[in-house]
């Protein structure tokens, strides 16, 4: 599958406000750290009125817990503390955000499919549309039934993407 930075995001670039919400099945493992990796760079960048940010799943069954332990702990070692709360999808979130961040391929057919307009259906992109490395991965591969190594890939994958996402939104190309 060939990469593509989608049009939406470009489009973003020369708003005041930019609502990103990134989500995966549980809430607990990819999104979460998405939600905690992007702020770190929007802290870094000093963009933090600019950005409002959050995450949630497509799968209520975790809803209230904290992320994973293990991605909680492969997190923290880079120097991250994911605070978030898992929280299902809600259909308000297609008006309250302008970007909704898909981790893999499932997640943004069901996004998409779930968009009540066809504007709606534009905020839906791919993660890994926004990484220039790892050309072997496709998506952002859910970890929860890998060891340490599916964990810190999916960082590896957020930090560079998440980067780049950033750069996209605040740079008028
Ligand atoms: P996530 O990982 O979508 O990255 O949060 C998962 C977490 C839980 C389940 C699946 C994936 N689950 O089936 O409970």
């Amino acid at each position: 599958m060939k990469r593509e930075i989608p049009e939406v995001a470009r489009e973003l670039a020369g708003k005041d406000k930019v609502r990103i919400l990134f989500v995966c099945l549980g809430n607990i493992c990819r999104s979460p750290a998405a939600e905690g990796v992007m702020q770190a760079v929007v802290d870094n960048n000093r963009a933090n009125k600019r950005f409002k940010l959050d995450s949630a799943g497509l799968y209520g069954g975790h809803a209230g817990e904290l992320p994973d332990r293990r991605m909680r702990v492969h997190a923290f070692q880079r120097g991250y503390n994911l605070t978030h709360h898992s929280r299902p999808v809600r259909m308000s979130d297609y008006d309250n955000f302008d970007l909704i961040v898909a981790m893999d391929h499932s997640n943004y057919d069901r996004l998409r499919t779930m968009a009540p307009t066809l504007e709606d259906e534009r905020k839906v992109v791919r993660m890994i549309d926004f990484v220039k490395g790892f050309p072997q991965c496709d998506c952002v591969p859910d970890p929860y039934y890998d060891g340490a190594e599916g964990f810190e890939l999916v960082l590896d994958l957020l930090e560079d993407g998440c980067v780049n996402l950033f750069d996209i939104l605040s740079v008028k190309q």
